[in-house]
This record gives C-alpha cells, sequence and structure tokens, in this order.
C-alpha cells in the first residue's frame, strides 16, 4: 500500500475552492453595522489545475472573494482572476507553468513565468487593480469581479508592479516600485497622480537583484528595503536555489524624497533581516520612523545560509529610527510574539499611526494566523482577540467608519475559516474594543480557502 504525499498547500483550507459562485441574503450572525457600506475582497492563490512540479504556496492563479454589504445585506461572489496564463490553462486543461520551487522555464512559449495576479488589491483613481509582483496589474469590474484585462497607464507602464503600492489619501499619489532580480537596474520606482496618470518612472540602483516585497511612505519620502534575499545565477550551476537569504549581509533602507531619484537617494545599513511587510512610517523630527514585521532570515523560498537561526522566518514587530541629519539607525522590538499581515488606518498612511494591526501567528508550521494584535505605538500596550479554538484568519483590513475622526474608529474585517465546524466567515469587529465578540459574523456558504491580501471599496467609490 502507498500513501499520497500530500502538499500541505494543496490541504485542507488551503486547497482550492473548485466553483465560481454568487449567494445572496448571506446568514448574518449579530448585525452588520448600518453604515458599513461597500465591497471587501481578498485575493489569493487558488490553482486552476493540479501543478507541474512542486507547488508553492504563492504559484495559484489569482482568485477574488467579494463580499458586498449595503442596507443590512450582505452578497458574496468568488471569480478567478482572468489572466491570460489562466487563459491558457483553461484551453490547454492542465497547467503548463511550473511554480516557484522548479528551475525557470526559458523554453516556455507562453513566457518564462506566469502572472498569477494572486497577490493583492488596490483601489486608485476609480480602478480596482489586482496585483502580482512580477508583472503588471489586472484591472477588475466592482462588485461583479469580472477581470477586464491587465492595465497598464495607456502603455506608459515598462516595469513590474508591486503587490503593495501606497496610496497617499491625503494627495490622492499613489506609489509604486517594480523589481527585476535578473538584470540591471534591479529597481524602478513610478508615481501616478490622483487622477491615475502615471506621472514618473526613475531606476534605483542596487548592488544585487534581490526579493523586495514591500515598501513604505512618508508625507515627504519613499523608503525601499534592500534586504539580503538576493538572487546569483552562478549559485544554480552549484545545484542551488538562486534566490537565497545572506546571513552576513546588511540590511540597507533607502530613503528618497517622494518625487525625487536615483540621486537623491540615502542609505541606511541595519542588521540582516528580511521584511515581507511594512505596517507604516512617518517622520517625526528628524526622524524617518519605520513599523514593520521583522524576522531574523527567511526560508520562504526554501533558501538560506541560516535556515537554522533562531527567530528565522518568526515575524515580529519591530519599529526602526533613521536620523536625516546624523545618519543614526535606531532598531528596537517591539513584541516577542510572532505576527504578520499587518494594517493601519490607511486614510492616515505616510503620517504619524497610533496603531497597528497585525494577525498572530499560530503555533506550528504553516502559516495560520489564529487572532489579531492591536499595537499601540505610542503607549506599547496591545490588545488581543482571539477568534477561538481551531479558527484561523488572515490580514485584518482596517475600514474607517464614515466621519470618523479617531484614527482607530472602525471596523476590522478578515475571513475565518472554522476548521472544526468546516465553515467560513466574514468577521467584522470594532477596532476600538478589540477584545469583544464581532459585531458580525457574515456567513459564506462555502469554504473560503486561506489567502493574501485585500482591501475594501466604498459603495460611493463604486459609484464614483
Ligand atoms: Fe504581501
Amino acid at each position: 500500500m502507498t500513501t499520497a504525499v500530500v502538499n500541505p498547500y494543496l490541504d485542507g483550507n488551503f486547497a482550492p475552492a473548485r466553483s465560481e459562485i454568487t449567494a445572496s441574503n448571506l446568514v448574518v450572525l449579530g448585525e452588520l453595522p448600518a453604515d458599513l457600506c461597500g465591497v471587501f475582497v481578498r485575493n489569493g492563490p487558488n490553482p486552476q489545475f493540479p501543478p507541474r512540479g512542486r507547488y508553492h504556496w504563492f504559484d495559484g492563479d489569482g482568485m477574488l472573494h467579494g463580499v458586498h454589504i449595503g442596507n443590512g445585506t450582505a452578497q458574496y461572489r468568488n471569480r478567478y482572476v482572468q489572466t491570460q496564463g489562466w487563459k491558457l490553462e483553461q484551453e490547454a486543461g492542465s497547467a503548463i507553468w511550473t511554480g516557484l520551487l522548479s528551475p525557470p522555464q526559458p523554453d516556455n512559449p507562453y513566457g518564462p513565468s506566469k502572472n498569477t495576479a494572486n497577490t493583492a488589491l488596490v483601489w486608485h483613481s476609480g480602478r480596482l487593480l489586482a496585483l502580482w509582483e512580477g508583472g503588471k496589474p489586472h484591472e477588475i469590474k466592482v462588485p461583479g469581479l469580472e477581470t477586464v484585462g491587465p492595465y497598464t497607464y495607456g502603455n506608459q507602464l515598462k516595469t513590474a508592479f508591486t503587490a503593495h503600492p501606497k496610496v497617499d489619501a491625503v494627495t490622492g499619489e499613489m506609489m509604486f516600485f517594480g523589481y527585476s532580480i535578473a538584470q540591471p537596474p534591479y529597481l524602478h520606482y513610478s508615481v501616478v497622480s490622483a487622477q491615475g496618470e502615471l506621472l514618473r518612472t526613475v531606476p534605483i540602483d542596487l548592488p544585487v537583484g534581490v526579493m523586495m516585497h514591500d515598501f513604505a511612505i512618508t508625507e515627504h519620502y519613499t523608503l525601499f528595503m534592500d534586504l539580503p534575499l538576493t538572487f546569483r545565477p552562478e549559485r544554480m550551476q552549484r545545484g542551488e536555489s538562486p534566490l537565497m537569504f545572506e546571513s552576513d549581509r546588511p540590511s540597507r533602507f533607502g530613503i528618497l524624497p517622494r518625487h525625487g531619484d536615483n540621486s537623491s537617494i540615502r542609505w541606511f545599513e541595519a542588521a540582516p533581516c528580511y521584511v515581507f511587510h511594512t505596517v507604516n512610517a512617518y517622520e517625526e523630527g528628524e526622524e524617518v520612523v519605520l513599523i514593520a514585521c521583522r524576522m531574523n532570515g527567511t526560508t520562504v523560498l526554501n533558501a538560506s545560509d541560516n535556515a537554522g537561526e533562531r527567530n528565522s522566518d518568526i515575524p515580529q514587530m519591530h519599529r526602526w529610527r533613521f536620523n536625516l541629519s546624523t545618519g543614526a539607525v535606531v532598531e528596537e522590538q517591539l513584541d516577542d510574539i510572532p505576527s504578520e499581515f499587518p494594517s493601519v488606518n490607511e486614510q492616515r498612511l505616510g503620517r504619524p499611526t497610533r496603531y497597528g494591526y497585525a494577525a498572530r501567528t499560530a503555533p506550528g508550521s504553516m502559516p495560520l494566523f489564529d487572532g489579531f494584535i492591536k499595537y499601540d505605538l505610542l503607549t506599547g500596550s496591545s490588545q488581543t482577540h482571539e477568534f477561538g479554538s481551531g479558527r484561523y484568519g488572515g490580514e485584518g483590513v482596517f475600514v474607517p467608519r464614515p466621519g470618523a475622526t479617531a484614527e482607530d474608529d472602525g471596523w476590522l474585517l478578515t475571513f475565518v475559516h472554522d476548521e472544526v465546524e468546516g465553515t467560513s466567515e466574514l468577521v467584522v469587529l470594532m477596532a476600538q474594543d478589540m477584545t469583544a465578540e464581532p459585531v458580525a459574523r457574515i456567513m459564506i456558504p462555502t469554504r473560503v480557502p486561506y489567502g493574501f491580501h485585500g482591501t475594501w471599496i466604498t459603495q460611493a467609490q463604486m459609484a464614483g
């Protein structure tokens, strides 16, 4: 008798949803806030076909899960992002591309990799974009979640587009970057106007290609993280992964004026680390302050020269202070409890924020999150919300209450899956009282797999 080894990312609630559905009048436990009107959309990997080669969690085709809330009712729909790769594989009836854990496919007639559009979403200048850091964004209709197609700013976009662009809610500008691990310039930085024009794209020099997942903005500056998860093709000749975490290489943080370029960037060095996600950054006197989930290293792509090191792959809330006049760097650990998928009130992105939210990492080897931690970065205190036994969630998207003046006046939304009951729900928590029970639990009549990043689009934005 043989036992098939199941990839854990294709099993349980990591397994893909098999059908696209639309369901109205969802059962709500508790009460939907009357002023919570809009659509919550979350992206995540959902392989359409059994994978070719080893499957990595980052490989699956993007699927959007949307919950449209208004007039006390809620509607759910899930839709694939219909990328060109998705369509080609649909026609072929099987997977064409291998994933991150296989060698690149230079001879694949359709291109060496598939833009899965599976990672995140951004709403900017009246448009929803599904994002994948290796390629172009895809425009998505709301609330129907139909794919319009790749969005290229009238063919002005010549680079990849991060999954974590930053929108300045005050000016309406959007900042993004595109990186290339294989050839210089390894990084390009772009600014989009509030009206949606791609204003400028400038190259930024890096000594070597790195995997760069996120960055940060302040009112006047943009901050890049050149962290030592490097790409060196010569490693392939040694039979190693070309991407590897180099534990003896410092972290570099580059700060430049928002409309600056490579000539105006200033680099600060700090201890080696990896950061997937920033919470926020802001200016305080002569300092730029960065809050982010920091790890001593990462083996996320199964390659590190310090895989055994303490705290590798353990993300913890940290704060850096970069002094623009003295060049000093101060790095401070804010918590020893592991957490990731951080969020903030994005109305105040780039401005001083007191509160940060993060999903608490559950014990074990899988990326499961058993609650939220709300950090009060002023007092150093925190509040925890636990999803309950056998219940796991993800990133909490902060939705400000319309007309709110307090930073934390709003709700935190996330999909939670109950592994015992086999049910999925959208949980709505009041951010000002995190220890309370959810104000509403919107029961989803199908399983919502664990995924990545989401966003909230107000009814007014959709109508606008
Ligand atoms: Fe991310």
